[in-house]
């Protein structure tokens, strides 16, 4: 008989695992039902009609802000979270437009956004990206990652087929309450008037190890106007329009946390909670300085939705983890693209 020496016995079962491992990946890629980040950022890439390098994969045009938030306290009922003890902390933020191109013109896209990194003591600062629509159109992945190949332009022009768009619309009635909103929500006129949302629902949890599911929203001081037929012809009137806003000082907004009742939905990013539901005012938003995302602070930063403070929980949407994935993904290749520069 053939004598195995120990080594040989160990090499080949770490071959084994190894093939068990690789064919495992191979039959998961084949039949999750999930797409991967790089397919996501691939579509979202190919929608923008190509690469832009150095830029974000989606919400690339846009500036860097910064700023404090003061909050007064009153969310310590529900979250632990020293940023929600009251008192001072910095912030670094983005304001941008939804959509791939960093030069698409202001009055191509409606959804505004604002992304924040909220510093707090040492690894528990708390990093948010807002939409200024409540819901997301789309809950899952596969229905974003099938949105956006409904919008691949078409014909060598920047328009989707307008015969795939509405087949997508058909296949997916959960998008409905995003356009009903958009409908009645024209874009609005400036950043500094709008409201932005988590959209996704989290989990808060204070310091008697209560939890409760919340979603809150950046509630501007500035009342909502439309965008204007004039600004329709300006490229870049959001910029421009918050640069003078600043050259007379600070702009604020409300940190509104919106707490949900038991049985409300906390997995569907495009259904809302019913009116009424109890929300706590926890501070005030100051916007002081704004700089360009070619080399300000927020250049280099992933505003992922997932890095939390302690007292900050994800909800089990699945959409957090793919948003997670995919902003890691367009942050390497802006990153690669910045050091190769
Ligand atoms: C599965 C769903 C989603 C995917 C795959 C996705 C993907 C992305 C990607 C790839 C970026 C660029 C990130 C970077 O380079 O740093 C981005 C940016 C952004 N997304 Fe999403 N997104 C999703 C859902 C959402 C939702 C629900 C919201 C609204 C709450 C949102 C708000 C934003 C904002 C505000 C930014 C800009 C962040 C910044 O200024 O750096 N996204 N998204």
């Amino acid at each position: 008989m053939k004598k195995t020496f120990p080594l040989q016995k160990h090499l080949r079962l770490s071959f084994a695992l190894a093939a068990a491992v690789i064919a495992g990946t191979c039959v998961w890629l084949l039949y999750s039902p999930s797409p991967s980040a790089v397919q996501i950022v691939d579509e979202m890439e190919a929608v923008a009609g190509g690469a832009h390098p150095g830029f974000r994969r989606n919400h690339a045009k846009g500036l860097c802000i910064s700023g404090h938030f003061e909050s007064n306290g009153n969310a310590t009922e529900v979250s632990h979270a020293g940023v929600l003890q009251r008192g001072t902390v910095p912030l670094i933020g983005r304001l941008s437009a939804a959509g791939g191109d960093p030069a698409q013109a202001d009055a191509h896209g409606m959804i505004r956004s604002m992304a924040l990194r909220l510093a707090g003591a040492a690894g528990d600062a708390w990093y948010m990206a807002m939409n200024s629509v409540p819901v997301f159109p789309v809950n899952t992945p596969e229905g974003l990652y099938q949105q956006l190949r409904a919008s691949m332009p078409t014909y060598g022009d920047n328009v989707p087929d307008p015969e795939k768009m509405q087949a997508f619309k058909r296949a997916h009635p959960e998008m409905r309450p995003f356009e009903q909103w958009l409908a009645a929500h024209p874009g609005s006129s400036g950043f500094d008037n709008t409201t932005y949302y988590s959209v996704n629902a989290f989990r808060m949890i204070n310091a008697q190890g209560q939890e409760r599911f919340v979603r809150w929203s950046m509630v501007p001081e500035i009342p909502y106007k439309a965008m204007t037929a004039a600004q329709r012809g300006d490229p870049d009137f959001l910029a421009f329009g918050l640069a003078t806003q600043l050259e007379q000082g600070p702009v604020r907004w409300h940190l509104i946390i919106t707490l949900a009742d038991p049985g409300d939905v906390t997995t569907d990013a495009t259904v809302r909670w019913p009116e009424g539901r109890r929300q706590i005012d926890a501070g005030v938003l100051v916007i002081d300085d704004q700089q360009s995302q070619v080399d300000g602070a927020c250049r280099d930063i992933d505003f992922n939705p997932l890095e939390l403070p302690s007292g900050i929980q994800p909800s089990d949407d699945p959409l957090l983890l793919a948003r997670q994935a995919a902003y890691a993904e367009s942050h390497r290749r802006r990153a690669e693209e910045e050091s190769a520069h």
